[in-house]
């Protein structure tokens, strides 16, 4: 049988805790993970692309067949260059079903051989993302239990306190 890939597209502007359980658990599905970072020309991230790859990188060190990478323009070409036919996506709440399906949806009509498989957030982090994050860490609220210490760190750095 040949080997079940998935990419996991997103902004990871930073990693959180909420990413990483859906990569753990997306590797119980499929045999690789490739996560793969927007280089987002339109939104203003915090971190650089290549900061936020190095994030991912350090925090999935210790996961086996995962694989971080960037990615320019439209996901469905990045898939295709990958010859991936699966993008894995968290969903929080229903809040995130209006945005998932617009993207789904899109991405379908764009290629209909690429399926979007959807894991249902842990609800321990449900309420999490990654502009809630920086919120609180911009005001010094601790994120500890939020991100990995080496998110917290690059976050602290970034808002100049270290
Ligand atoms: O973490 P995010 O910001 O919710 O991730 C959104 C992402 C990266 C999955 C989506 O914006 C995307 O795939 N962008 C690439 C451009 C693209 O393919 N657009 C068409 C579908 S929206």
């Amino acid at each position: 049988m040949s080997e079940r890939v998935a990419v996991y597209p997103g902004s990871f502007d930073p990693v959180t805790f909420g990413h990483l359980d859906i990569i753990k658990r997306g590797l119980t599905v499929f045999d690789k993970i490739i996560v793969a970072v927007l280089n987002n020309a339109r939104k203003d991230p915090l971190f650089t692309v290549e900061e936020r790859v190095a994030l991912l990188k350090e925090t999935t060190k210790e996961l086996n067949h995962v694989e971080v990478d960037c990615f320019d323009g439209l996901l469905m070409d990045y898939v295709e260059e990958k010859n991936v036919h699966v993008v894995l996506r968290g969903l929080r709440a229903i809040s995130d079903f209006e945005y998932e399906l617009q993207i789904a949806s899109i991405n379908k009509n764009l290629n209909p051989k690429v399926e979007t498989f959807f894991m249902i957030s842990n609800n321990h982090f449900s309420f999490l993302s990654s502009s809630m994050v920086k919120e609180v860490s911009r005001y010094q609220g601790n994120v500890s239990d939020l991100v990995p210490e080496a998110v917290e760190e690059a976050l602290n750095k970034k808002y100049g306190r270290q």
